[in-house]
């Protein structure tokens, strides 16, 4: 019963979410990788679902489940999520990156596990940024969020990473604050756009999937005066 409540405020609308942390392989045992749950970018793609519309889940690995009613995409390294989401892009019209990606993958991948002697200098080399990627390669009307988790001077990066990046919003994360964030249930956030900062207080990842997902599409809307 509680679905026929739901308003269907996105039908029509094709949501790209991107979850979890990708993993860059290090030998065929090991990995870089991050402490990324990808229960916001799930409960995203769940709340987005059933708010009616169709929702493309581009996911690096989780322990999650993929919510009813979105397709599937699954991938493990930055390289394999930028061609999912590239390949993607065309029937996009809201993108929302929750994923956390490795900003750097080992300059070669070793053909046997390493074996430990002594101490041990890897050489990383960058990898792509796919939001910027996306905000390049932007249509008309499409809307693109970005997720920012940072550890200190929270608003003066998110509202850096929103303009240098091109996004409409980022979801900032303030992950020093304890108990919230990584792997938690629960989470807090400010919703950042040009002109304004918005707080979204603690609360379940679901419900806060809601107010993000009602926040996007308030950036939509044309603004009063
Ligand atoms: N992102 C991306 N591709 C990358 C790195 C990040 O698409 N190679 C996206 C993330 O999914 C997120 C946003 O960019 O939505 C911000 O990620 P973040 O790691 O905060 O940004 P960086 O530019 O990597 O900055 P930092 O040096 O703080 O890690
Ligand atoms: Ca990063």
């Amino acid at each position: 019963l509680e679905s026929l409540n739901y308003r269907n405020d996105l039908a029509g609308e094709t949501v790209l979410v991107t979850a979890g942390g990708t993993r860059e392989p290090l030998d065929p045992v090991r990995f870089l990788g991050n402490r990324s749950s990808g229960k916001m970018g799930y409960a995203l793609a769940d709340a987005a679902a059933r708010r009616g519309a169709r929702v493309i889940l581009v996911s690096a690995p989780t322990a999650l489940r993929a919510p009813a009613g979105c397709e599937l995409v699954p991938v493990v390294t930055t390289a394999e999520m930028r061609s999912a989401v590239l390949a993607r892009l065309s029937e996009t019209t809201m993108v929302i990156k929750a994923a956390a990606v490795a900003d750097y993958r080992p300059h070669a991948e070793a053909e046997q596990k390493l074996k430990r002697s002594g101490p041990l200098t890897l050489e990383l080399e960058p990898t792509n940024d796919i939001l910027a990627e996306v905000v390049e390669l932007r249509r008309p009307g499409m809307l693109i969020v970005g997720f920012a988790a940072e550890t200190e001077n929270v608003i003066v990066h998110g509202r850096d990473k929103l303009l240098r990046k091109g996004a409409d919003a980022i979801v900032l994360n303030d992950v020093s604050r304890e108990g919230i964030g990584f792997d938690s249930d629960r989470n807090a956030v400010t919703f950042l756009t040009r002109d304004k900062a918005i707080d979204l207080p603690e609360m379940p990842k679901r419900q806060l999937a809601d107010r993000i997902l009602e926040e996007m599409l308030a950036l939509r809307r044309p603004t009063r005066v």
